[in-house]
């Protein structure tokens, strides 16, 4: 009986220490993404150039294929650091843009690592709207 009570205690515990993480990890979709970058850039996204900017180096010897693979749809590796990176087409990896903070996050990062500045509103919905594409 002891045991039973206590085992409840910590499942309790456990579960509210996890609803705060859960809450903030999945606030997003792959299309409210790329709704949102469409408002703001105030244009429709564009398939064909986010295809031609993924694959582009433009001013570094960096694209975003370049750790992402070409096409991102299976597992590839950081340029630099070899490191293993998951697939980035939300289609063969749902954990992809669920998680704003992610996104923007990496967004920010990969960009001034390829283009020196940061992704324009446009071109982050041309690249969701390209990885939105690739199906299995
Ligand atoms: C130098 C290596 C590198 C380059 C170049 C790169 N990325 Fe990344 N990217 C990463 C790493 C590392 C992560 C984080 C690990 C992960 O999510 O797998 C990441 C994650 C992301 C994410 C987070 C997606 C999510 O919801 O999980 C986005 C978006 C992204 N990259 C877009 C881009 C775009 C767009 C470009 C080109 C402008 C680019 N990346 C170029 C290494 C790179």
């Amino acid at each position: 009986m002891y045991r039973n009570i206590h085992f409840k205690r910590v499942m309790s515990t456990l579960l509210v220490g996890a609803m705060p993480w859960v809450a903030t990890a999945a606030d997003t979709t792959p299309a409210g993404q790329l709704a949102h970058w469409q408002a703001q850039a105030g244009a429709p996204a564009s398939v064909e150039r986010g295809k031609v900017f993924f694959s582009e180096k433009t001013g570094s010897d960096l694209s975003c294929a370049s750790c992402h693979g070409a096409p991102p749809t299976r597992p590839s590796r950081h340029a630099s650091t070899g490191k293993a990176i998951e697939a980035l087409a939300p289609a063969f990896n749902p954990a992809r843009f669920t998680d704003t903070a992610k996104v923007n996050k990496w967004f920010t990062r990969n960009c001034k690592d390829v283009l020196s500045r940061e992704c324009s509103a446009a071109e982050k919905a041309d690249v969701l709207a390209f990885l939105i594409s690739l199906k299995p």
